[in-house]
């Protein structure tokens, strides 16, 4: 029989490309909790409508990346392509009554048919924070906080820098598209069909191009900053102080637009630089502030801010986990020999597998060498054959020493703690660990 791939720009993750994907996945999580997030897990699949209605008709991802197909019933229903329009549309429908600000956090995969590319995925997945009810520009500075401090967890303080734009409020933005219109106008024939149609449909989105002759138009096309209400200069400029108070740094690029259309205010990209991923895709982290979504998708007028970050592109620049797996849990291998002993050994790791921070190899099959080999990554072993079961007993090792007890289960002697209570050149955690396994064991 033939092998089946697995689909275009899709990856399986096992081994220690899982491990650093957790490690991503878990600090995320634990900066989403200490600051006071809520978790949401919202479908994968979602009507087509959640995300065509907001991220703009003009947008890649709506226009040709969205995995959309009829169901059964002949719904149009799609794979959700980002989490924000989707954790909005769950607020709407199931968390207005909660006080606000709400802070959601999600993560999970994404799909958008894209070219794929180192970094560039057709199923990836993104950690994502959203907080609803924003009114402040302090809650954009805790969210670019929040982002800085991820990174910096993940090792990557050296590895990235933060861009900021700010789009104004409405009417900055529709005067700005105003004289966007009126400048590309006079070069029409200068520009791509797909810039012809953002001139049509929004024009701001012409910034992001990455046609050469383009982006020379784009140098001498007029700047977002001159549109500005004072209101909305007053809201950028606050960000900006703020952020130079708090040591932040961030350059300000005015080409900025982002690639779906739901922003207004603040907008932002966290870049990796010095690092495999400087280049084409170098946006680790993105997001900004919006403040149309949630009415657009029938709830209250109400103004949020949040951002998504990639976890492929990160595991690109992340060094392996610095947390040993070893540091939190323990692992014991349990290597019984013989029928006999493996019966028991089911039911010695069954207990064991109830006590905290404790995994259980449990090994059969292999040779008592290769058993061995496998084990030496571990904690302890348990060995145990037909002696030690018919005197009840089981072996323990302890892997760093070397050291070895005998302990008859159900009745270890204490003699054997106090024994090694003398011995003070042993590393001090492990020991303790190692007499709290033993008191586990003679209790059993
Ligand atoms: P986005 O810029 O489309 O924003 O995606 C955010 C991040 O997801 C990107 O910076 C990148 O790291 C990662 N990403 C996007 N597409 C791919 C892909 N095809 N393969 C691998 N990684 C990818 C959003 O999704 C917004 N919803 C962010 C946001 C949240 N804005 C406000 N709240």
């Amino acid at each position: 029989m033939n092998k089946i791939n697995s689909v275009r720009g899709t990856k399986d993750l096992f081994e220690e490309q899982l491990l650093l994907f957790n490690f991503i996945e878990h600090t995320a999580a634990a900066l989403a909790e200490s600051y006071m997030f809520k978790e949401i897990r919202i479908p994968i699949i979602e009507y087509i409508e959640v995300f065509i209605r907001n991220l703009g008709e003009t947008s890649d991802v709506v226009n040709k990346e969205i995995y959309s197909f009829p169901d059964k019933s002949g719904e149009i229903l799609c794979l959700r392509p980002e989490f924000t329009a989707g954790v909005i549309r769950a607020f709407v429908n199931n968390l207005q009554h909660l006080p606000l600000p709400l802070k959601l956090y999600s993560s999970g995969p994404l799909f958008r048919y894209e070219r794929p590319q180192k970094g560039r995925y057709r199923q990836f997945h993104q950690v994502n924070f959203e907080i609803i009810g924003a009114k402040t520009y302090k809650l954009d500075i805790e969210l670019i906080l929040l982002a800085d401090s991820f990174l910096k967890k993940l090792g990557l303080k050296d590895y990235y820098i933060l861009e900021l734009n700010s789009l104004g409020c409405d009417l900055s933005r529709s005067n700005y598209k105003a004289a966007l219109i009126e400048y590309f106008h006079d070069y029409r024939s200068a520009l791509t069909p797909e810039s012809l149609l953002r001139l049509e449909k929004n024009p701001l989105r012409i910034l992001d191009s990455k046609d050469r002759n383009e982006q020379q138009l784009i140098e001498g096309a007029p700047k977002i900053g001159q549109f500005y209400t004072e209101e909305a200069k007053d809201f950028f400029n606050n960000i900006m102080e703020a952020l130079k108070t708090l040591n932040v740094g961030f350059a300000l690029n005015d080409k900025l637009v982002r690639g779906l259309d739901y922003y207004s205010h603040t907008i932002f990209e966290f870049k990796a630089v010095n690092c495999a991923n400087s280049g084409a895709q170098d946006t680790i982290l993105a997001g900004g502030r919006y403040e149309n979504l949630v009415s657009n998708l029938g709830g209250k007028p109400l103004p949020a801010v949040g951002f998504a970050a990639g976890i492929e592109r990160l595991m690109d620049i992340v060094s392996f986990p610095p947390v040993k797996e070893e540091a939190a849990f323990k692992t014991i291998s349990i290597i019984p020999i013989g029928e006999e002993a493996e019966q028991k050994a089911l039911e010695l790791s069954y207990k064991l597998r109830n006590i905290e921070r404790l995994k259980i190899d449990l090994q059969y099959g292999l040779s008592l060498k290769s058993r061995m080999k496998r084990a030496e990554a571990h904690f302890a072993v348990i060995i145990f054959g037909l002696e030690e079961l018919n005197n009840n007993t089981i072996k323990l090792k302890l892997m760093k020493t070397g050291e070895e007890t005998i302990i008859p289960l159900g009745n270890i002697s204490d003699n054997y703690r106090n024994d090694n209570d003398n011995n003070n050149s042993r590393d001090g955690e492990d020991r303790r660990d190692f007499k709290e396994l033993i008191q586990y064991l003679r209790a059993l």
